[in-house]
């Protein structure tokens, strides 16, 4: 009759259902966190430098990973169109996570080198100068805002104490320098162009 009680009482019910999911999350979840795989950087991947790393902060503030995903899954439609899938490998020291869910423009986890900047500076400003049919906004005003390199430095020996991403004490010294005089547009192009180095 213990059974009855627990199907009546909603309550617990809930409290019992919720204890039974669990095991299976910990079940799926607890390797992962153990596997090298999903954990260690595969061969090649180098952490953004600090051009890259300020564009892809211009990324996510312009809200680009609204449209765009950066995982390519495992299905023979997307790599015959992106390339090879996504490792966890490669994702190790994204902080936060850009992959995304929403297509409404294409995947761009290799868009890397795929295009030559001045395609991609063209396409920023006026999408449709380059592709025609694109419904995808322009993002003039990045070509004519300089980058603030104040807290360059600062991001990425964020990046080294709390997350491990390895940047040298040289790589933090010479961050704001690195991205001096550039413009905003310059960072997100070098973020672009960094995308998917490590596994082709
Ligand atoms: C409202 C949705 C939308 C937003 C926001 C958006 N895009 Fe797009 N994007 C698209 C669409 C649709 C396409 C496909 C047509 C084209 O190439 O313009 C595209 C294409 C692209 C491509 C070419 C990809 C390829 O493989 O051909 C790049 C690169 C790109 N977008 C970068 C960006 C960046 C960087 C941002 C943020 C600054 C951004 N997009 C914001 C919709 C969007």
């Amino acid at each position: 009759m213990k059974h009855e009680k627990v199907e009546k009482n909603i309550g617990l019910l809930a409290i019992l259902v919720v204890v039974a999911i669990s095991f299976g999350g910990l079940a799926e979840i607890t390797p992962l966190l153990f596997q090298k795989e999903t954990t260690e950087p595969i061969e090649g991947l180098r952490p953004y430098t600090a051009l890259e790393m300020e564009g892809r902060d211009i990324y996510i503030r312009e809200g680009c990973s609204v449209c765009h995903s950066q995982m390519i899954r495992p299905f023979r439609s997307e790599t015959e169109r992106y390339g090879h899938y996504s490792v966890a490998g490669e994702h190790v020291w994204e902080h936060p996570f850009l992959w995304g869910s929403k297509r409404t423009g294409p995947d761009l986890a290799r868009v890397g080198q795929r295009y030559s900047d001045d395609w991609h500076r063209a396409h920023l400003i006026d999408p449709r100068s380059v592709v025609p049919e694109s419904n995808m906004p322009g993002f003039p005003w990045l070509e004519t805002t300089e980058l603030d390199g104040k807290l360059t430095a600062k991001k990425l020996s964020t990046f080294r104490d709390y997350f491990n991403v390895p940047y040298s004490d040289e790589d933090i010294a010479g961050a704001e320098a690195a991205v001096a005089g550039k413009t905003e547009m310059d960072a997100l192009i070098a973020y672009l162009q960094s995308l998917g180095h490590a596994l082709k």
